[in-house]
């Protein structure tokens, strides 16, 4: 009996120490895993043989671009990267020493990210898998650079924000210009902004959709008694295509023609 007991105690002491290690390492990964997430880091793309300089040394001659900088979401970042760190101007141009002595100069010694992404995705490696995907803008291909979308100074790298929509639209607009209008019918959706509908940096779907199907239009349009849509009954409707393939609602953008988005 007493021997019985004393397995009892000597299995439960048993457990109590494997759970304490198992959160324990639990604690230690997850620490590891946070520290890794919050300041992933490859090391500087730039200009072989270059060494940092130092912000402090570019704003003698680049004012402009020191100042609009000092409120900029990257200009609060400092990295640990070996004997030195990632932050300031060199995060995203390289070590500057060679472009300084130099004197400067356009070519000269310098990244200039419009034409090399690779500084970008030395923090933000996901992006360069989304620019992988089947449709997707041809930031690789160096027809457009991240700047195009993002500005890369000023106070928000995104120039918008959740309370200020349409400048994401303004972004797009200035290349598609189509889609801006001004329509006679508008669709409110896209004052959601365009990315209610489209993953812009890449996608699986042709014209980089969010979802393919109706399910992209659904979020949005289903009401109490559906199939009915607006006022009509879309049950026979739905399974004859996509709410925007042929002869359904094609304009998703706007109309001029048709209050029911059509061309
Ligand atoms: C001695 C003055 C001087 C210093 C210091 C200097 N630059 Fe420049 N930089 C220039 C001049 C001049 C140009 C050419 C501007 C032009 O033609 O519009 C230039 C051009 C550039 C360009 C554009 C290059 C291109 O090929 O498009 C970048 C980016 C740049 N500098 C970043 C930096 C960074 C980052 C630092 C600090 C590490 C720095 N500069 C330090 C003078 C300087
Ligand atoms: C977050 C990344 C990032 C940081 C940090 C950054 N830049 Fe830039 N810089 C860019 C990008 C992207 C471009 C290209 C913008 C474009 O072509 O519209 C650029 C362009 C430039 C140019 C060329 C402008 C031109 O008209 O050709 C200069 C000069 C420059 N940066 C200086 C600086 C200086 C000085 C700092 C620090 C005070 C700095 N940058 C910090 C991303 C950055
Ligand atoms: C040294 C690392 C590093 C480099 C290089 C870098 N970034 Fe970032 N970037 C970050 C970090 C870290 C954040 C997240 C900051 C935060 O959440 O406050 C960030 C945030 C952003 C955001 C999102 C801001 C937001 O409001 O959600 C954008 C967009 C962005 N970066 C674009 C760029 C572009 C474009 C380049 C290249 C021109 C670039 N970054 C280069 C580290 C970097
Ligand atoms: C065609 C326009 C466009 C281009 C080009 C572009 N971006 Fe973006 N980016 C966006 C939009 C729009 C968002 C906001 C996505 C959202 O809110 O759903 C965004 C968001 C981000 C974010 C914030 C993280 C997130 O997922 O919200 C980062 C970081 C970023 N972009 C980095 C980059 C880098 C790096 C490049 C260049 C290699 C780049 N982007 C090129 C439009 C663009
Ligand atoms: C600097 C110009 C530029 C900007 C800014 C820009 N795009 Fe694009 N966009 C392009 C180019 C180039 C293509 C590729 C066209 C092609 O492959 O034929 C494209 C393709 C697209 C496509 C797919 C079109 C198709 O026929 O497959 C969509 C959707 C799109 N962009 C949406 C956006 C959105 C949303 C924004 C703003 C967040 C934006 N774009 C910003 C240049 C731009
Ligand atoms: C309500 C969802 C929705 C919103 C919001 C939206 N789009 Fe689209 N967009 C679509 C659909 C659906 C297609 C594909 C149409 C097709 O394949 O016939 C498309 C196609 C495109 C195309 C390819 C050319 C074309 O017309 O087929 C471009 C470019 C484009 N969108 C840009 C934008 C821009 C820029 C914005 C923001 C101003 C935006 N879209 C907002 C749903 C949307
Ligand atoms: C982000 C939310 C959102 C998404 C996604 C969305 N819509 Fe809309 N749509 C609206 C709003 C808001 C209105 C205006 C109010 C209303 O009529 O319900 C509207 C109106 C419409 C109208 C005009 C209705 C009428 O006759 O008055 C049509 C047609 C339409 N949407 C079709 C589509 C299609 C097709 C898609 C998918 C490509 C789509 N919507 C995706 C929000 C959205």
């Amino acid at each position: 009996m007493a021997k019985q007991f004393c397995w009892v105690k000597a299995i439960g002491a048993f457990a109590s120490v494997v759970i304490f290690l198992f959160v324990v390492s639990g604690q230690a990964m997850g620490a590891e895993q946070k520290k890794e997430k919050s300041y992933p880091f490859e090391g500087f793309v730039g200009v072989k043989g270059s060494k940092y300089v130092g912000q402090e040394t570019c704003e003698m001659c680049h004012e402009k671009e020191a100042r609009e900088f000092k409120l900029s979401t990257h200009s609060r970042l400092n990295i640990e990267h070996g004997q030195t760190k990632a932050q300031g101007c060199e995060m995203c141009h390289g070590p500057g020493s060679i472009h300084v002595d130099a004197g400067g100069g356009k070519g000269k010694g310098i990244i200039n990210p419009r034409k090399n992404p690779e500084v970008c995705f030395s923090c933000h490696m996901d992006k360069k898998m989304e620019f992988r995907l089947p449709f997707h803008h041809p930031v690789l291909e160096g027809k457009m650079g991240c700047a195009d979308c993002h500005s890369a100074h000023g106070a928000e790298v995104k120039p918008w924000s959740a309370t200020t929509l349409s400048g994401m639209n303004e972004a797009c607009y200035k290349c598609h210009k189509i889609q801006r209008g001004p329509f006679v019918w508008e669709h409110e959706a896209l004052r959601e902004g365009c990315t209610a509908c489209h993953k812009v940096h890449g996608s699986v779907n042709d014209k980089m959709l969010l979802i393919r199907d109706s399910n992209l239009c659904l979020r949005c349009h289903t009401q109490m008694d559906f199939p009915v849509i607006g006022r009509s009954n879309h049950a026979a409707r739905m399974p004859q295509g996509t709410c925007f393939s042929a002869g359904c609602h094609t304009a998703v953008h706007g109309s001029n023609f048709d209050d029911h988005l059509r061309y």
